[in-house]
C-alpha cells in the first residue's frame, strides 16, 4: 500500500501552471527524491500535501485517507510534515523550546513533551544547544532545528525541502546519515535537494518535475542518465 499518493495533482496561480497532472506515490519506509530545476514546482507540491495549498486539480491520499484540502494540523497529526525551503524557526525561544512545540502533538504533558524534543535535538546534532536562542544558530543549525521541529511531531512520512542548502560537504553527509537512519523509525522521506551526490546515496527511487509536470521516476541510476533528465536539469546542474 502507498503511504503518500497524488493523482493527477495541478496547481494553477492566475495563468501559471506549477503543476501539471502530477502522478506518483511514497510507500512507508521508503525514501524517495523530487529533483528538478528552479521553479518546476518541487516546493508546491510540498505545500499542497501539507495542507499549505489547495490543488486546483487532482487528489492527493495519505495513509489510505483523501487529504488535499484539508488542514495543516489534521494532516500533521494525520503523520505527514513538512520543512520550509525558508527556514522558520520560532526566532526569539530556544532550540528546545521549538522542538517541544512538534513535541506536544503527541505528548500532551510538559515532561514528555520534553524529553521527547531532546531526543530529537540529539538525533539531528543539536543535543547541548537546548537552551540556545533560536536565531542565534548558523545556517547549519538552524536546518537541523527545521528537521528537529518537524520530526519532533512524529511524522510516518517527512518533507524535507533543501535541508542541505549551505551545509558543507561534512554537514551535508551527517544530513543524509540522518536521512537514511529515519528509516529504521519507521518514517518514509520524501526529499527536494539540488545536491545530486547527495540524493544519490538517500534515495530508493526518484521523481523529476520540469515546468511543473513529471518528466522522470524510477532507480536513481535509471534516472540520472536519462537523455531528458539529463537535458532538463543535470546538464545545467553539471554546468
Ligand atoms: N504562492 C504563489 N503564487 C504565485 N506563484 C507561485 C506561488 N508559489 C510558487 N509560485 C510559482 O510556481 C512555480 C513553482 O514554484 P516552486 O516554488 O514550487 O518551485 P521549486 O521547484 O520549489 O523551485 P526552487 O528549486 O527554486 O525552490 C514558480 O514559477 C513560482 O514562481
Ligand atoms: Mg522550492
Amino acid at each position: 500500500m502507498n503511504l503518500l499518493e497524488f493523482r493527477g495533482v495541478g496547481k494553477s496561480f492566475g495563468g501559471l501552471r506549477a503543476s501539471d497532472d502530477i502522478s506518483f506515490a511514497v510507500r512507508p519506509n521508503e525514501i524517495v527524491g523530487l529533483i528538478g530545476p528552479n521553479g518546476a514546482g518541487k516546493t508546491t507540491l510540498f505545500a499542497m500535501a501539507s495542507g499549505f495549498l489547495r490543488p486546483t486539480d487532482g487528489q492527493i491520499w495519505f495513509d489510505g485517507r483523501r487529504i488535499d484540502g484539508r488542514d495543516t494540523a489534521h494532516i500533521c497529526a494525520a503523520g505527514l510534515v513538512r520543512t520550509f525551503q525558508i527556514v522558520k524557526p520560532f526566532g526569539d525561544m530556544t532550540v528546545l523550546e521549538n522542538a517541544m512545540i512538534g513535541a506536544f502533538l503527541r505528548h500532551p504533558r510538559r515532561d514528555d513533551a520534553e524529553s521527547a524534543a531532546a531526543a530529537v535535538l540529539r538525533r539531528v546534532g543539536l543535543g547541548g544547544r537546548e537552551q540556545q536562542i533560536a536565531r542565534t544558530l548558523t545556517l547549519s543549525g538552524r536546518k537541523r532545528l527545521e528537521v528537529a521541529k518537524a520530526l519532533a511531531t512524529g511524522p510516518r512520512l517527512l518533507l524535507l525541502d533543501e535541508v542541505m542548502a549551505g551545509l558543507t560537504t561534512v554537514e551535508t553527509g551527517e544530513m543524509v546519515d540522518l536521512v537514511l537512519s529515519l528509516r529504521r523509525d519507521g518514517v518514509a522521506v520524501l526529499v527536494i535537494e539540488h545536491n545530486m551526490k547527495a540524493i544519490m546515496r538517500m534515495s530508493d527511487r526518484i521523481v523529476v518535475v520540469h515546468h511543473g509536470c513529471k518528466i522522470a521516476e524510477g532507480e536513481p541510476n535509471a534516472v540520472a542518465n536519462d537523455p531528458q533528465v539529463v537535458a532538463a536539469y543535470l546538464g545545467e546542474a553539471h554546468a
